[in-house]
């Protein structure tokens, strides 16, 4: 489901969610009925004891014991049901269940790639089941990210040199938007994925096809779908604008200069090159910013993005 634009809180994707929901408006709406009660006593207040122009002695009294008894231990008693109320939820969610499915969630500037049990791998899109248990293994390759999913209520740190973990259950097949929540340089905020649950079945049919790179279809439309699935368009387009990478349109065959004044042939060997060791050659005008794909794509998939680049005539 799109979360973008909801008004309040986006739709409960999650088994969490509703959990979490139900402390926040608890704890929203106690507070918007004491705030209105002081504001309201306050300016009534005002106005009653106001200065007037001949004042009549004050009481001499200047405590009431069981008022402040009262407004100790009922405010007390709110604060109690909030902390067990969040300590509950805190637990479920710190404590993963012994079932769990294991997925590595790898952050890199500026994209996000998932490893699944059997060797099959996404990127940008995590494909899960349905109520299934989900246990997220975090880390990241370069600076701190965030792992940040609204509908499921979940939002974990995403760091170099260890793990975190996170874990969710989601209710029924849709999708979800994820996002990155802690600022880590110029792309963070198109560092954006979707989580996409199907279900059981789906999840099985989707694991074997990712698991195996697509032989049944022609080279040249294996590579468009990998420019989606592995989220090239994230960066490169294929009409001939600019973006955070040259376009695709036309680049093969034609002779890019170098940021150091070189000029060399786009072939095949070039894009290649660029595509698992993207630094070593950059082109004039842009950031050296693309992340590796060594190890994420396999022979055929970049077989068939040279295919399909080759077919982006100008
Ligand atoms: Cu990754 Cu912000």
């Amino acid at each position: 489901m799109d979360t973008t634009g909801t008004l309040f809180l986006p739709p409960q994707g999650s088994t969490m969610a509703p959990e979490v929901d139900a402390a926040f408006n608890l704890i929203l709406y106690v507070a918007i009925f004491f705030f209105i009660l002081v504001v309201s006593l306050s300016a009534f207040f005002v106005i009653k004891y106001r200065r007037k122009e001949k004042p009549g002695l004050t009481s001499g009294k200047d405590r009431n014991f069981k008022l402040e008894i009262v407004w100790t231990v009922i405010p007390s008693i709110f604060l109690l049901i909030f902390f067990i109320m969040g300590f509950r939820t805190y637990l479920k969610m710190n404590i993963v269940p012994k079932d769990a499915l294991e997925i590595k969630v790898t952050a890199q500037r500026w994209m996000w790639t998932f490893d699944y049990p059997q060797g099959a791998n996404s990127i940008n899109e995590l494909v899960v089941p349905e109520n299934t248990p989900i246990k997220v293994l975090l880390s990241s390759t370069d600076v701190i990210h965030s792992f940040y999913v609204p509908d499921f209520r979940l939002k974990m740190d995403v760091l170099p040199n260890r793990y975190t973990i996170a874990w969710f259950e989601a209710k029924e097949p849709g999708e979800h938007n994820l996002e990155c929540a802690e600022y880590c340089g110029k792309g963070h905020s198109q560092m954006l994925g979707k989580i996409r649950v199907l279900s059981k079945e789906g999840y099985a049919a989707w694991l074997e096809k990712a698991g195996t790179a697509n032989a049944s279809i022609p080279l040249e439309q294996y590579g468009a779908e990998i420019y989606k699935t592995k989220a090239c368009y994230m960066c490169h387009t294929i009409d001939g604008s600019g973006s955070v990478g040259p376009t695709f349109k036309g680049i093969y065959g034609h002779e890019a200069t170098l940021s150091d004044g070189r000029k060399i042939a786009v072939d095949e060997n070039y894009i290649r090159e660029s595509i698992l060791d993207p630094r070593a050659k950059i082109v004039l005008g842009y950031q050296p910013v693309m992340p590796t794909y060594q190890g994420r794509l396999k022979d055929r998939e970049i077989d068939a993005l040279i295919a399909y680049l080759k077919s982006l005539k100008e």
